[in-house]
């Protein structure tokens, strides 16, 4: 199968860093098709071969496991190619147009990893040139959108041009193969579905932690917050995963179908419950994994006196005969004490306790980096001559171990699948601007509160409000266990 993959933004951070990186893999791995060719576009002028000595020299910041050698770079480099546009300009669209007719390739993916104010036009241009068929699909990279109006003025210009089928909205945790085991253990396995329920699990929470600051971003960071840049997206869509009922199908929108019967199942926030549910927090000086830091805000480019939130934990239910009065945490943070995504599954203690002693309810751990696996805690007895006696014991599994040929990252798996045309990864706009309407009570309420974000030491886990949210119902994180 034939394919040529336009990046829009060509010689931005997210195409050099991820999206190039992760395609040298596809081909590493014999995974992308072949027949392919990749188009940079940008807004300079480059000859294709300047194109490949840019892609070559930021390949060096590249991870060490993820770099190619010459030999590898000049094969897959072949695959490159370089176009100014000017995004505004008909003239233009109709040279990419005339591009890719040249060889009329059996799909056309047009991805747009640029500043999202650019995604209306660059949909309205490519529309009026045509370059709309039935083998297009355009590709949009987050943030989409900054509140719901914004998403859905992105999306009606979407939908102005293509339908819904051909629009892949990226979510890269979607990618990453947790989740995939995710959704594996719940329907590929029998065994804890019927567990999956109030009646068995006392609470979830979802801890999305990283022990990286906002570094050079500090612009983007600011305008954003933890909230729009890790909860309304990446720590929904695991809830989502978690918490959906069993779709009828794999097929795309049985999923996306039951994921949106979460989204707008999830109890809405109100003035009062914002104050009371919702932690956020900014993060002063410290030290992390033994080096100094400073604080936000001190970092380049954040303004002074910004009450921008690097920290986020907040409590919800999700109304519905499922989950009725099962709380979630969702947890998101820079600077925190480690790096570190994983969902905690906890399950109630045994009705009828018949060990003295130690009382530990069951715990699932589904890891998401560093490490990707599973871990069962449960309880066992030692062996030893007290045998009423029961230690704590886990039961590991460790993804990369058990399969390690196999692994894809995250940005991989989506730019292959986006090439053939697989949906299920990717999210479809009624979740996405869901997504936004239960986010948005939070921003408006922070908006009227005077008092700000609360301060927490880099390399911390976080104000201890965050604590005291989880505590007040009995529970702890993961790491005050
Ligand atoms: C991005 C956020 O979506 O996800 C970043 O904009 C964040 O701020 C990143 O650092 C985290 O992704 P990962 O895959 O490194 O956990």
């Amino acid at each position: 199968m034939s394919f040529d993959l336009v990046f829009f933004g060509g010689t931005g951070d997210l195409t050099w860093r991820k999206l190039l990186p992760a395609l040298f893999q596809a081909w590493r791995h014999h995974k992308l098709p072949e027949g392919g060719r990749i188009l940079a576009v940008a807004r300079d002028e480059r000859s294709d071969d300047e194109y490949r000595a840019f892609v070559r020299e930021r390949f060096a910041a590249v991870d060490s496991s993820k770099r190619p050698n010459d030999a590898e770079f000049d094969a897959f480099a072949q695959l490159l190619h370089y176009r100014r546009m000017d995004l505004s300009k008909p003239e233009d669209y109709a040279g990419l147009k005339a591009w890719l007719a040249e060889r009329g390739a059996d799909t056309a993916l047009m991805y747009l990893a640029t500043s999202p104010y650019l995604f209306p036009v660059i949909c309205e241009q490519l529309g009026a040139a045509g370059i709309v068929g039935p083998h297009v699909r355009i590709v949009l990279e987050k943030p989409l959108g900054h509140d719901l109006a914004s998403a859905q003025q992105i999306n009606r210009v979407v939908r102005s041009v293509f339908d819904e089928r051909q629009a892949l909205r990226i979510d890269h945790y979607l990618g990453k193969p947790a989740v995939q085991n995710l959704m594996a253990l719940r329907f590929g396995n029998a065994l804890f579905e019927p567990l999956w329920r109030r009646e068995w699990i006392a609470n979830i929470q979802i801890t999305l932690a990283e022990s990286l600051g906002v570094g050079t971003r500090g612009d983007y960071y600011d305008r954003t917050g933890a909230l729009r840049d890790m909860i309304q997206n990446h720590a929904l869509q695991l809830l989502t995963m978690i918490a959906m009922e069993p779709p009828s199908s794999s097929a795309a929108d049985a999923i996306r179908d039951e994921k949106l019967k979460v989204l707008r199942s999830l109890r809405p926030f109100t003035p009062e419950t914002v104050a009371r549910d919702v932690v956020r927090g900014q993060y002063r000086a410290g030290s992390v994994e033994g080096q100094a830091v400073p604080g936000y805000l001190d970092e380049v480019k954040v303004p002074a006196g910004s009450r921008c939130e690097t920290f986020v934990a907040l409590r919800t239910e999700i109304q519905n005969w499922r989950w009725a009065g099962v709380p979630f945490y969702l947890r998101t943070g820079k600077r925190l004490a480690g790096q570190d995504a994983h969902i905690v599954v906890n399950f109630r203690e045994v009705p009828h306790p018949i060990f003295p002693g130690t009382r530990r309810a069951n715990r699932l751990v589904i890891k998401l980096q560093p490490e990707d696996g599973l871990e069962l805690h449960l309880l066992a007895a030692t062996g030893g001559s007290r045998d009423e006696l029961l230690s704590p014991v886990s039961l590991d599994l460790d993804f990369d171990r058990a399969f390690p040929s196999e692994r894809v990252g995250a940005y991989e798996r989506l730019l292959l699948d986006a090439i053939a045309g697989r949906l299920n990864l990717f999210v479809r706009s009624d979740e996405q601007e869901q997504a936004w309407r239960w986010v948005e009570p939070v921003l408006d309420a922070w908006n009227n509160d005077p008092t700000g974000p609360r301060p927490y030491a880099a390399g911390s886990w976080g104000p201890a409000a965050a604590s005291a949210l989880v505590a007040r119902d009995g529970c702890a994180w993961a790491e005050e266990q």
